[in-house]
């Protein structure tokens, strides 16, 4: 069993997540993310109906209530649970707005104010930064309307809460059902940031700034196969000619390593290049397979005093026009799907991993005699 203590240590050392975004031609907005962590968290999916409370951890400077908000919509969001306790941090949500915030790590970059530096009338609009996706989903509809408070400074202080014991340092990846996107980071020795993700990427650290910077370094790929002539040269007055003899030269250097950069590069490098899909449907199908494009499988990358691997644990795939979420686990791969329109107004729960004999169908039943299945296939045509 890992103690707090080392939990606390891994936090500072360990990082990996993802997000991306597709628009399709019909407007739909959809939205990849996936969670990669070297500690045994227990992954929830939890319904919250409009009304539930959240209240911040009492500030020391502040003898009054502590601050608190309530859900104005109904909410879908991942937590997850270790030892027995709730993080206290959202990984993940959307709300029946068609609003989308979650947090991916931000390490060595992340500052937040020290929470005895809060008193006075600053006790009325503060919040850890663990609450920062909980009180985005309760509170807001639209990425306008939280660019509008952080333009005006109505959005809440945001202070330095702890998670095992010690500061999760994360930045927030907002979206909404338009295709409009904000990255808000709290960037050591600069203070509040937020920029419009217009690239529809995020990953980890360093700043958003410093990957749209970096992303400069790679305009060079492209669909089809470069020097498709093949290679001919001469030497000694022999002409030599090779033709190419397999495909995909246009991407020759895409970066494919599980660094950071690497990961923004190639994942906006691909949705760039991908076609806009027609519907909303066919853009759920694209994002899972550019997720699958970043998966990270068990065992292949190691951090912290423990060599813990960092992999996939899960993927989620949100629809924010029909505010359905769909996701697949680790070891059961089966598409599993939610939506805020079929789910009560009880606060619920459910465990996301779930069993390898779960995660497929069984198709000897659906065996045809092969005549039928050639005949079948000519009536179609
Ligand atoms: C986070 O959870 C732990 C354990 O439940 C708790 O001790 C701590 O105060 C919480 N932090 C915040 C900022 O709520």
């Amino acid at each position: 069993m890992l103690g707090f203590a080392i939990l606390a240590t891994l936090l500072t050392l360990t990082e990996s997540c993802q997000e991306i975004r597709v628009k399709a031609e019909d407007g739909g907005v959809v939205l990849g993310r996936s969670l990669e962590f070297p500690i045994p968290l227990d992954f929830h999916m939890l319904t919250e109906p409009a009304g539930t409370k959240h209240e911040a951890h009492p500030l020391p400077n502040c003898p009054g209530a502590p601050f608190s908000f309530t859900n104005r919509f109904k909410e879908i969001v991942i937590l997850g649970r270790f030892n027995g306790n709730w993080c206290n941090t959202t990984c993940d949500g959307i709300n029946e707005a068609g609003l989308s915030a979650n947090v991916l790590l931000f390490k060595d970059n992340a500052e937040y104010i020290d929470p005895s530096d809060i008193s006075g009338a600053a006790c009325d609009n503060a919040i850890p930064q663990t609450m920062i996706p909980a009180y985005i989903l309760a509170t807001y509809e639209t990425v306008k309307q939280i660019k509008d408070d952080l333009e005006s400074d109505k959005f809440p202080a945001v202070w330095a809460g702890d998670e095992f014991g010690a500061v999760l340092p994360i930045h927030f990846n907002i979206n909404d059902k338009t295709g409009a996107g904000l990255v808000l980071e709290h960037v050591k020795g600069e203070g509040v940031k937020w920029y419009d993700n217009t690239v529809g990427v995020l990953t980890n650290s360093p700043t958003f700034s410093w990957h749209m910077s970096n992303l400069r370094n790679y305009p060079h790929f492209q669909r089809n196969d470069k020097g498709r002539e093949g290679l001919k040269y001469s030497s000694q007055g022999e002409d030599y000619s090779y033709g190419p003899q397999w495909s995909g030269s246009g991407m020759l250097g895409l970066p494919g390593d599980y660094t950071s950069p690497s990961r923004f590069v190639k994942a906006a490098t691909l949705l760039a290049l991908a076609p806009k899909p027609a519907t909303t449907n066919e853009a759920i199908v694209q994002v899972f397979h550019h997720m699958a494009a970043a998966d990270i499988p068990y065992g292949v990358v190691e951090t912290g005093p423990l060599d813990l691997a960092i992999f996939t644990w899960w993927t989620l795939v949100k629809d924010l026009e029909r505010r359905c979420v769909y996701y697949r686990s680790y070891t059961d791969l089966s598409v599993k799907k939610l939506c805020l329109d079929d789910i009560s107004g009880v606060k619920s729960a459910v465990k996301m991993e779930g069993r390898f004999e779960d995660g497929f169908k069984d198709i000897s039943g659906e065996l045809k005699d092969f005549d039928t299945v050639l005949l079948d296939r000519h009536s179609e045509l």
